[in-house]
């Protein structure tokens, strides 16, 4: 079960800052093309991101690879689409006496790729090389890396054991390479972009890997894709899109504050961040007009920032909307038992759980967010699980999906992320991207305006 409860985004409680009722019946006719043209879009093979739950062969290629290898760490070696969605599988559902670790290098800064390979074994390591692409820079310099580190330890022959790709299914140079080494493959489909990608195998394979319920994680995406395709009223994604733009194009609300009360859904914001700001953060909509849309996403943790940027987000101004995420169940209530009934401070706490005081603390954030005027609102999934993952995942594909439809904007590509990745090339002087020698020369012979 996935519900959104948005009562205080209405302008019944939030006054100006919110949307009036009225306007939700408007949108329940004016979105109903939304839906179509979204499914639309599947059924041509244009996007695929809604129908990889159905995968079965893709769930049980994964699967099986698993049975057949039980290293304790997973390194990880990609970035963004990804790198964020495994991260967050891993938070939301790896236990500490798992017998499992997950560590991602999705930075290259050097000391960070040196130190996290110093933590671990590679004699204990499978390694998942993951890019869309199959030429991100950073990616493919860290196989270099991790590629020596393993083979220096177990040898050439040896080393190709441990690597496994995850990659387009036709063409880039990490399948090639794959291929050259005989690295066993997993595809991202063609029609599945980077940070729609979590339940292909770049997260499903990681999954796997970990010791998660794969066709949970799917039963529960399933479950997200029907709920997302119902009607107005039914279909909280949509609902949930249309309130983020009515928030950001007519009250303002340029910034969009991702809550979860729920320390395991901490890196799933981190996913979301990705997925919202890739997708709706464009200069041109669909008709070649210079739009310049976008809401920027940006993270804080219940209970943990109430003691750092609610003050701000109360009381400074009113251009954010606020989303928490919220669990019914936790899988510990934690009971709160002491012998210091005496002193005030402790005394009411006695006989309570740790669930019962985090749960007020997430009502006593949002009364006081909404008596300030700030729109916010609450998306709760039961228990965290592979299932809830699963629905949350999807809900927020389809809810991006959406927004871009209400912006009338492409959410599917990232021009500005491709021309970084193209001046990268030139720096480095990988041979094709000459025409870009001139920025690069302009910006190194600028004169510096610096203060030491
Ligand atoms: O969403 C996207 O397409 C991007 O953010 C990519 O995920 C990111 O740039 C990494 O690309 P790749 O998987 O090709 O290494």
């Amino acid at each position: 079960m996935l519900e959104l409860d948005y009562t205080n985004v209405l302008e019944q409680t939030v006054q100006n800052h919110g949307i009036p009722k009225i306007a939700f019946d408007k949108a329940a006719e004016s979105s109903k093309h939304i839906v179509e043209d979204v499914q639309r879009a599947h059924a041509s093979g244009k996007l695929g991101f809604g129908d990889l739950p159905n995968d079965d062969r893709a769930v049980k290629a994964v699967v099986d690879f698993a049975r057949s290898h039980s290293q304790p760490n997973l390194l990880l070696l990609g970035i963004g689409g990804s790198a964020l969605g495994p991260a967050a599988l891993d938070a939301g559902l790896n236990r500490p006496n798992s017998g499992k670790r997950l560590i991602v290098l999705d930075n290259i800064d050097p000391d960070f790729i040196h130190d996290s390979l110093d933590l671990i074994s590679p004699l204990d390591t499978i390694v998942d090389v993951i890019a869309k692409s199959g030429a991100t820079a950073e990616t493919m310099a860290t196989f270099a890396v991790v590629r020596k580190w393993m083979i220096d330890a177990i040898g050439e022959a040896k080393a190709r054991e441990r690597f496994v790709v995850t990659t387009d299914p036709a063409k880039g140079d990490l399948l090639a390479i794959a291929r050259q080494e005989h690295y066993p493959t997993f595809e991202i489909p063609a029609n599945v972009g980077g940070r729609f990608s979590v339940l292909t195998p770049v997260g499903t394979l990681p999954a796997a890997l970990l010791g998660f319920n794969v066709a949970g994680l799917m039963e529960g995406a399933r479950r997200g894709a029907g709920q997302s395709r119902k009607t107005f009223v039914e279909n909280p994604a949509l609902v949930a899109a249309f309130i983020q733009f009515v928030l950001e194009r007519e009250r303002g609300k340029r910034i969009l504050v991702l809550f979860p009360y729920s320390q395991p859904l901490w890196k799933f914001a981190f996913w979301f961040k990705q997925l919202w700001g890739e997708s709706l953060g464009k200069k041109i909509n669909r008709r070649g007009k210079e739009v310049y849309y976008g809401q920027t996403p940006t993270a804080a943790l219940g209970v943990t920032d109430q003691h750092s940027q609610l003050q701000l987000f109360i009381e400074g101004p009113n251009d954010k909307t606020f989303l928490f995420w919220s669990v019914k169940e936790f899988r510990n209530a934690l009971p709160i038992d002491h012998p210091f009934s005496r002193f005030e401070s402790m005394g009411y706490l006695q006989h309570k759980t740790m669930a019962d005081l985090f749960r007020a603390e997430k009502t006593a954030t949002e009364i006081a967010l909404t008596e300030a005027g700030r729109s916010n609102a609450t998306v709760t999934v039961d228990r965290i699980n592979e299932e809830s993952l699963g629905h949350l995942f999807m809900f927020s594909q389809y809810f991006t999906a959406y927004a871009g439809e209400f912006y009338d904007i492409d959410a599917f590509d990232q021009p500005g992320v491709e021309y970084g990745k193209k001046l990268t090339f030139a720096m480095m002087g990988r041979s094709g991207f000459a025409e870009y020698d001139k920025k690069i020369r302009e910006t190194r012979d600028r004169a510096r305006a610096i203060i030491r």
